[in-house]
Parts: C-alpha cells; structure tokens; sequence
C-alpha cells in the first residue's frame, strides 16, 4: 500500500523538477522547441554570449541540422540574448 502511495509523490516530483526548462520571457517556447529538438538545454543555459556568440551558435546548429523559420529563429536569438548576455 505505501509504494501506492510513494509513485505518484515521485512522478509529481518529476514533473515538479523544472531544470530542463528555460527561464521564462519572450520566445522561450519557440527555444524549447527548436532547441531541444537534438540535447537538453543544460550545455547552453549556463553558457554567456555576446549577439554575435549567439547567433554563431544558432548558424552552428543549423548546419547540424536544426529546423526552424527565419523569423523562429530571430525570435530564439532576441530570446538566448535577452536572457544569457555576455
Ligand atoms: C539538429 C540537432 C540540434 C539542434 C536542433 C540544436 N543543436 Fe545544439 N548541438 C547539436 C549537436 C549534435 C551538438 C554537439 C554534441 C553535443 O554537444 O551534444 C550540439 C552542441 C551544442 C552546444 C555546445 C557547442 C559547443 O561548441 O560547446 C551548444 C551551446 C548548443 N548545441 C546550443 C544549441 C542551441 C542554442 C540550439 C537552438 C538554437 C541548438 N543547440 C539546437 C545538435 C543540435
């Protein structure tokens, strides 16, 4: 009977454990979508760039393989920038 009890109390913390998550603002659900697509978020979500930086990084990934529009992808610079600036 405990274990009943103890599954749900893990999942919810599970659930509750938001580090695979961007910091909130402007563009971030368009990040979490064509960023995430390939790693987590925790090899760019310490890192500190200039505009320049990032959008190196973004070009980067593209030639990897990441999908998005023009303008997703201004929005996920305007956001990397706004919220990891150098
Ligand atoms: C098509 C798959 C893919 C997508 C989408 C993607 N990446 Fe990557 N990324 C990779 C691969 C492959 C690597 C290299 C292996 C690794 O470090 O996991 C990498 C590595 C990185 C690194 C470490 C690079 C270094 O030189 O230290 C950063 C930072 C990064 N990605 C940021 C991003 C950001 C920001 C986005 C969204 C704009 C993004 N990635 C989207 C595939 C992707």
């Amino acid at each position: 009977m405990r274990r009943l009890i103890l599954l749900p109390i893990c999942l919810l913390l599970l659930i509750a454990d938001d580090s695979k998550k961007l910091p909130d603002g402007p563009g971030r659900k368009t990040t979490e979508r064509l960023c995430g697509a390939c790693h987590g978020f925790g090899n760019f979500i310490k890192r500190r760039e200039t505009r320049d930086g990032w959008n190196a990084i973004i070009e980067d990934m593209i030639r990897r393989g990441a999908m998005g529009q023009d303008e997703e992808w201004a929005e996920v610079s305007d956001y990397l920038y706004a919220q990891f600036p150098k």
